[in-house]
């Protein structure tokens, strides 16, 4: 395996807990890392939802995580992935597809943040704002605009993207399983 880069200048936040962090640029070969991040994330995050419809959590996790998609989609050159190592173990991943136009708008020039997630244990120890900081680093020379859909209860995302500057622009829904989940679309500009 990689060893997990180089310092991205986010040594401030690794003091101020105590820990060395380090942000890399995923490729094909951390397919596995991500697809078990991938799950562990979107259960620990999600799973109180599914709570009465275990197998629909059970099936989604296998289609969207499957080590095999995640290798290809690593491979797709519309797709960048991140991932952060908090001494150097692997606690988090993020995704920017480009190009993305956000629904309704077709054609907009525009980039989506589709993923980011942090292992449960290491939230609030700013290593989401090293993942974002990164992002939109690498957004801000693809776009004028990014944009994401997050659920109606992630209050804490919604805060975290709020701080980032993102404002909600529209409402969406998408059906895994038997349930229907309502989602906020955010954007913001990039310089
Ligand atoms: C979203 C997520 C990546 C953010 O990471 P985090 O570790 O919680 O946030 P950080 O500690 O990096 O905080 C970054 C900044 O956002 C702010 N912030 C975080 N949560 C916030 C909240 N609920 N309200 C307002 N601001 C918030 C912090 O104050 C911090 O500002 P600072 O860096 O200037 O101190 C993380 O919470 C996560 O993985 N959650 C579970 C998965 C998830 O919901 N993903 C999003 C799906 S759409």
């Amino acid at each position: 395996m990689r060893d997990p880069g180089s310092d991205m200048g986010i040594a401030a936040f690794a003091r101020r807990f105590q820990m060395t962090l380090h942000i890399i640029s995923a490729e094909p070969s951390d397919a596995a890392v991500i697809a078990l991040l991938g799950r562990i994330t979107f259960a620990e995050t999600f799973g109180h939802l599914f709570y009465s419809h275990r197998d629909d959590l059970r099936a989604y996790l296998d289609k969207t995580f499957d080590a095999g998609k995640i290798w290809c989609s690593l491979g797709k050159p519309e797709n960048t992935y991140w991932l952060a190592y908090r001494n150097k173990l692997p606690v988090g991943y993020a995704k920017l597809k480009y190009p993305s136009a956000p629904p309704g708008k077709p054609g907009r020039d525009a980039a989506q943040l589709q993923k980011i997630y942090l292992l449960r244990e290491f939230l609030g120890e700013s290593i989401g704002h090293a993942l974002l900081t990164q992002l939109l680093e690498a957004a801000c020379r693809l776009a004028p605009l990014i944009w994401l859909d997050v659920l109606w209860q992630n209050e804490r995302a919604i805060g975290f993207y709020t701080t980032f500057g993102f404002t909600a622009i529209g409402d969406d829904a998408y059906t895994i399983g038997a349930q229907r989940f309502r989602f906020r679309q955010m954007a913001r500009s990039l310089p």
